[in-house]
């Protein structure tokens, strides 16, 4: 566990100020975000979808890289729970013109923004931008280049519970490009902590970091033997604009090799669920088949995403409210 990332994200006790990695964060934690998600997956299905628990807040979407569903589940989540939500595309505003992050963050502090949700194309944005946040301003990292995604990591683990109960005993596969892949860090940290017995990645060895095994996992360069008898797939997107030179010999080889087929799912236990961040490639990663068949799970992920995103939101909004309350006490 880091220490340092546990200093930044938790106050002294042990509450969540900001949400930027899995990293620091024990069991406990991430089994009260999903139980507080539990707790807001109602919300969506009501008349009205909204619990004033952040009325009178101001959430400021910050993506500097583009994203559909993230962004949107993320604003989402700030409506239902009544927040002012302020949704900045900023390849199209004032950084492009020269303004630097930090002139950005101090501009928004100035308009009185309580929150700070960051996608941005460079591990560790996110943590700058709580370094020099005010106090009593959190900041969720909605998923930083290469390095993490933990709303991303909690939605999934709030889906693999949802549908097998307990963490422990599950064997878990994560197949495809976790070089690239900020949702398979978040995921393999999330996993272990919670208690998996088997988390494997399946991928070919230039997909792989160069020390696998230091991320606590069992490595398969075989597709077959990697989903042999697992609870879950997770397939990961090819992420072909952080790819530099030639990693694959083609779309169609890699399909061959690593692609998810009714054939190849019916290797795993014959109540897997099949998950994937999205966007999903069709015929790249997967078959259309296996992506729109029994055992996925695909669209209920970008669902329970509206309930994690609520869920660590309020979190740490509550946390910033106290430690302004108590500065002020
Ligand atoms: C992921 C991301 O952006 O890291 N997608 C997402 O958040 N929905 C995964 C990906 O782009 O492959």
């Amino acid at each position: 566990m880091n220490r340092s990332n546990a200093a930044l994200q938790l106050d002294e006790e042990g509450r969540l100020l900001h949400f930027l990695t899995i990293d620091g964060l024990g069991r406990e934690m991430l089994t009260e975000i999903l139980d507080t998600a539990e707790g807001f997956t109602g919300v969506s299905e009501r008349t009205i979808k909204k619990v004033p628990l952040c009325r009178g807040k101001v959430v400021a979407n910050l993506f500097f890289e583009t994203s559909t569903r993230t962004r949107t589940t993320f604003e989402l989540a700030s409506k239902r729970l009544s927040a002012d939500v302020l949704n900045l595309n900023i390849s199209t505003s004032a950084t492009s013109k020269g303004e630097t992050l930090l002139d950005t963050l101090r501009n928004l502090e100035a308009m009185h923004v309580d929150m700070f949700v960051v996608r941005h194309a460079s591990s560790g944005a996110a943590h700058f931008i709580a370094r020099h946040a005010d106090r009593g301003v959190g900041v969720i990292n909605a998923g930083d280049g290469r390095h993490a995604h933990p709303t991303q990591a909690m939605l999934d683990m709030f889906t693999i519970r949802r549908h097998k109960g307990e963490f422990t005993g599950l064997r878990v596969a994560i197949v495809g490009d976790v070089l690239h892949s900020r949702v398979a860090r978040s995921q393999i940290l999330a996993l272990n902590t919670l208690g998996v017995s088997e988390v494997r990645v399946v991928a070919p060895r230039t997909l792989l970091p160069s020390d696998p095994h230091g991320l606590g996992v069992h490595v398969y360069h075989d597709m077959e033997a990697g989903i042999r008898d697992v609870d879950v797939i997770i397939m990961l997107r090819l992420q072909r604009e952080r790819m530099q030179g030639a990693l694959l010999p083609s779309e169609h080889e890699y399909f061959r090799l690593f692609g998810l087929t009714e054939r190849r799912l019916a290797l795993a236990d014959s109540h897997a669920i099949v998950m994937h961040p999205g966007p999903i490639n069709r015929g790249v990663e997967m078959d259309s088949q296996v992506a729109d068949g029994s055992n996925s799970v695909i669209l209920q992920q970008v669902s329970y995403g509206i309930a994690i995103r609520m869920a660590v939101i309020s979190m740490v909004i509550g946390t910033q409210n106290l430690s302004m309350q108590e500065v002020s006490a």
